[in-house]
């Protein structure tokens, strides 16, 4: 028998492959990675042997898999009495009952035990080389300040608190004093409009918000404090609002502004955590479905917990000391679940991007890397489009030695883009993984990593389920595919501890998207496609949800907004392919019989009231003055056709013969070759 490296086995022997400690058993006749000493845990599991065995495992004794793995990754006040009680079918999902725990207390404390002076943040700021950094004592420090700031405003466990801040430490410090003090946060998107965020805030129906005077991207200030003024206005719940300071500038202060830091200064650094039910709300997250209404999924404390945790550990291999570096927003489930949760719960360094990919050059990401040491890089596909433009040199100059692991989320990666970020960026030397997963489901469910160490990786593929996740494709009828080569829509077959609860306000919608379209498994909304060798390759959205620049959007949503506007009679809106965004807004716009202008003036001022009632990246790239949409007899927009033309693919208009008045496609398509 050899080993890999030629040394000669004893029993256990340990090398050092590619600066990564492995330890190698034999196990029939071969020499296997030992698993236990991947993942301590496994040692227990009969008969596990390999990382494969470990993933079956994982799937066909998932009780007892995630029972070993939360006892021993998470710190539990009280232990739990039942793994899981879960029914799919009826939208029942509860993990870890009986269990007490505080979130802030396994990400915070435990490690502050240990390593008090490790860094736990680095805030890399807009302007290079001007980062700060946190260590695990002064984060927890910040947090019990805050969360005793929260108590003494009236802040009770189960409310729910609005976030609208930057990625900053103080962003982080909120979010962790809610879990400390059993409140719920619901982070928004600081790019969001005053009135995304006032919808947010009445359906969270917060008494508090938190956010920054003003922020700072890309070199220019963006007013956050008066965006949360407008949105207060038409918000009856909220009683105060605490602003950081971000910039020197002062901001008109109300009688229910407070200074953030001042009032935090007030309190003592001990704050004692409330004792949470496994099955407590962590969080509320708003995100886009195919209907006009945001909806806040919720997560639960210990279940989202560990498998952002484990998740961070094995898909990236995070090792003690590593610096980890997603540069995804706080306001997305990427930020709360990689730049946060999953990181600090092992003990990491992690940190929090408040810049752009090309500011002050496209070699920022670049010169981070190297600045900060980061040895796990985790961003998404938009960027790396962008990056790829302009050109090899400004990845070049900079040390990327550090770096381990390189990951992409948000939405597909074209292979284009994968080559380049593995050639370019990771010196064909490092794994790239594609991550495949949602808002819905908390953590990463499909990716290549983790594997047998040297598995193939295929370009654009996210191939492979996470511990725990049994992927199945549906075919039309609703019947599970069994064979490869294949594609149908993706579902995911039995719970798993990370995915959401619930929609809050409104368990009748989550039943109906998640639970009702195939009766015992979680749809999750996208398309897929499995490989001759089992391989899962993501193939899109399924319904009316586009993906702008890894920003998600209901198309529903932006029609809404622009049917607002008083010289509207209808519209329609689509995604297309977009060089760099991925996805962009095509609008279709039929105006009020009485309105004869066509003007570039309505075409912004449309624009302005996406912008104003959504957010910038929702605002279409393209608006066509159309006088009718194509029908059904029935009346249903038929999209199909409105995608074909856009595409330029007229051969595949497909069968017209539903439609209406079949004159309206020639228009279109007419109006669609003058604008583009
Ligand atoms: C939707 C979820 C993943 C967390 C951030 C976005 C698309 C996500 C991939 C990928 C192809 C992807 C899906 C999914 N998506 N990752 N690796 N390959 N598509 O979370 O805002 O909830 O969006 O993003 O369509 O359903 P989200």
């Amino acid at each position: 028998m050899r080993l890999p490296g030629g040394c000669s086995p004893k029993c256990v022997i340990t090398i050092f492959s590619r600066r990564v400690l492995r330890s190698y058993v034999p196990v029939q006749g071969r020499w296997r990675c030992n698993v236990a000493a991947f993942m301590p845990e496994a040692a227990g599991f009969d008969g596990v042997s390999t990382r494969t065995a470990l993933q079956d495992y994982s799937v066909s004794n998932s009780e007892s898999f995630w029972a070993a793995v939360a006892r021993q990754r998470l710190s539990w006040i009280k232990p739990f009495t039942t793994v899981q009680d879960c029914d799919l079918s009826q939208g029942r999902i509860k993990w870890f009952e009986g269990g007490k725990l505080n979130v802030s207390v396994n990400c915070l404390d435990r490690h502050v035990h240990t390593c008090p002076e490790r860094v736990a943040l680095i805030w890399e700021r807009d302007e290079p080389g001007s980062e700060v950094k946190i260590t695990y004592s002064h984060l927890l420090e910040m947090t019990c300040r805050l969360g005793n700031m929260l108590r003494r405003y009236g802040v009770q466990k189960g409310d729910c608190v609005t976030i609208y801040m930057p990625p900053c430490p103080l962003a982080v410090a909120s979010m962790l004093a809610c879990a400390r003090i059993g409140a719920a946060h619901n982070v928004v998107f600081a790019g969001f409009s005053a009135e995304a965020l006032a919808e947010r805030i009445r359906d969270a129906k917060s008494s508090t918000v938190i956010t920054v005077n003003q922020g700072v991207r890309g070199g220019k200030i963006i007013k956050l404090k008066k965006t949360v003024d407008k949105a207060v206005e038409n918000c009856p719940s909220v009683q105060q609002v605490f602003v950081a300071a971000r910039t020197d500038n002062p901001v008109t202060m109300t009688p229910k502004d407070f200074a953030l830091e001042e009032e935090m200064m007030k309190e003592d650094v001990v704050c004692e955590p409330a004792v949470m039910d496994s099955e407590d709300v962590l969080f509320l997250l708003y995100t886009s479905g195919s209907t006009g209404k945001p909806k806040g999924l919720v997560h639960t404390q210990a279940g989202y917990l560990l498998y952002a945790a484990l998740t961070h550990r094995y898909v990236f291999n995070y090792h003690d000391g590593d610096v980890f570096g997603c540069v995804a927003d706080i306001g997305w489930i990427t930020g709360h679940s990689y730049s946060v949760y999953g990181p600090l719960a092992n003990g990491a360094t992690t940190v929090l991007f408040e810049s752009t990919p090309i500011y002050p050059n496209p070699g920022r990401y670049w010169e981070v890397v190297q600045r900060l040491k980061i040895n796990q890089f985790y961003g998404a596909p938009t960027a790396i489009r962008l990056l790829l433009k302009y050109g090899d040199e400004w990845v070049q100059k900079y040390d990327r030695s550090t770096l381990k692991t390189l990951g992409s989320v948000g939405e597909p990666i074209n292979t284009e883009a994968w080559e380049w970020y593995h050639r370019v960026v990771g010196d064909r030397r490092i794994p790239v993984v594609d991550t495949w997963w949602q808002t819905e489901t908390g953590g990463i469910c499909i990716t290549p990593r983790p594997s047998e160490p040297d598995a193939e990786i295929v370009p654009g593929m996210a191939m492979r389920p996470f511990f725990g996740i049994k992927p199945v494709l549906m075919d039309s009828e609703g019947k599970v595919l069994t064979s490869n080569n294949t594609s149908g829509a993706l579902c995911i077959a039995q719970p798993w501890p990370g995915m959401a609860r619930t929609i809050h306000n409104n368990h009748q919608r989550f039943i109906e998207t998640y639970c009702q379209p195939h009766p015992g498994y979680f749809f999750t909304g996208d398309g897929a496609y499995r490989s001759k060798e089992g391989y899962y390759q993501i193939t899109g959205r399924l319904d009316d949800v586009i993906n702008v620049s890894g920003h998600r959007i209901g198309t529903a949503e932006i029609e809404d907004v622009v049917n607002l506007c008083s010289a509207v009679a209808e519209s329609a809106v689509i995604g297309y392919a977009h060089d760099i965004k991925g996805e962009g807004v095509y609008a279709f716009v039929v105006l009020k019989k009485e309105v004869n202008t066509q003007s570039a003036d309505l075409s912004k001022q449309l624009n302005d009231t996406v912008s104003m009632k959504i957010a910038k990246y929702a605002c279409p790239d393209y608006i066509q003055f159309v006088k009718r949409l194509p029908k059904t007899r029935s009346g249903k927009i038929m999209r199909r056709v409105l995608r074909k033309v856009v595409e330029r693919d007229l051969n595949g208009l497909g069968d017209l013969s539903t439609l209406d008045d079949p004159a309206a496609v020639q228009e279109i398509i007419q109006g669609h070759l003058e604008l583009c």
